[in-house]
């Protein structure tokens, strides 16, 4: 069984050589250096391994890299690839949404994930839409003041 797995992450190919059985979080972080995505609970509860899957929001610390063939992987790093903060990272530090900071890219990855199905989300949308992403810093107010305003930003908040 070859291990080469070719994996398209932030818009790029890359073939990396790894086991069926590897997370899509470990080869993230571990084979390719892109530790904004975190290990929170490693069971698909907490959300902090969030990254987008052909652009909707999916835990990476569920996903075998063996399943992911084609797909268009995003993480938080693939949000800004020219180091420029897209809208939501800058209303995330505009509105200080964070403490820690642990959870927050796996946030900003599933607000984009909304933003991407739905650009003009009404509150109750945006919080059920973050439901599964926990905050153990209690940061979810600032949170949702963030989501809405930068989908205001983007000429979609009602
Ligand atoms: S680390 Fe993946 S959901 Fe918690
Ligand atoms: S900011 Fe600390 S867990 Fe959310």
């Amino acid at each position: 069984m070859p291990r080469i797995k070719e994996l398209l992450v932030n818009g790029q190919a890359l073939a990396v050589d790894v086991d069926d059985e590897r997370t899509l979080l470990t080869v993230l972080r571990d084979d390719l250096d892109l530790t904004g995505s975190k290990y929170g609970c490693g069971e698909g509860e907490c959300g902090a391994c969030t990254v987008l899957i052909d652009g909707v929001a999916a835990r990476s610390c569920q996903r075998k890299v063996r399943s992911l063939a084609g797909k268009k992987i995003t993480t938080i790093e693939g949000l800004s690839p020219h180091g420029t903060l897209n809208a939501l990272q800058q209303a995330f530090l505009d509105a200080g949404a964070l403490q820690c900071g642990y959870c927050t890219a796996g946030m900003i990855v599933a607000a984009q994930s909304l933003l991407n199905k739905n650009p003009r989300p009404t509150e109750s949308e945006i919080v059920r839409a973050l439901d599964g992403n926990l905050c153990r810093c209690g940061t979810y107010t600032r949170i949702l003041t963030a989501v809405t305003e930068a989908a205001r930003r983007l000429g979609g908040a009602k």
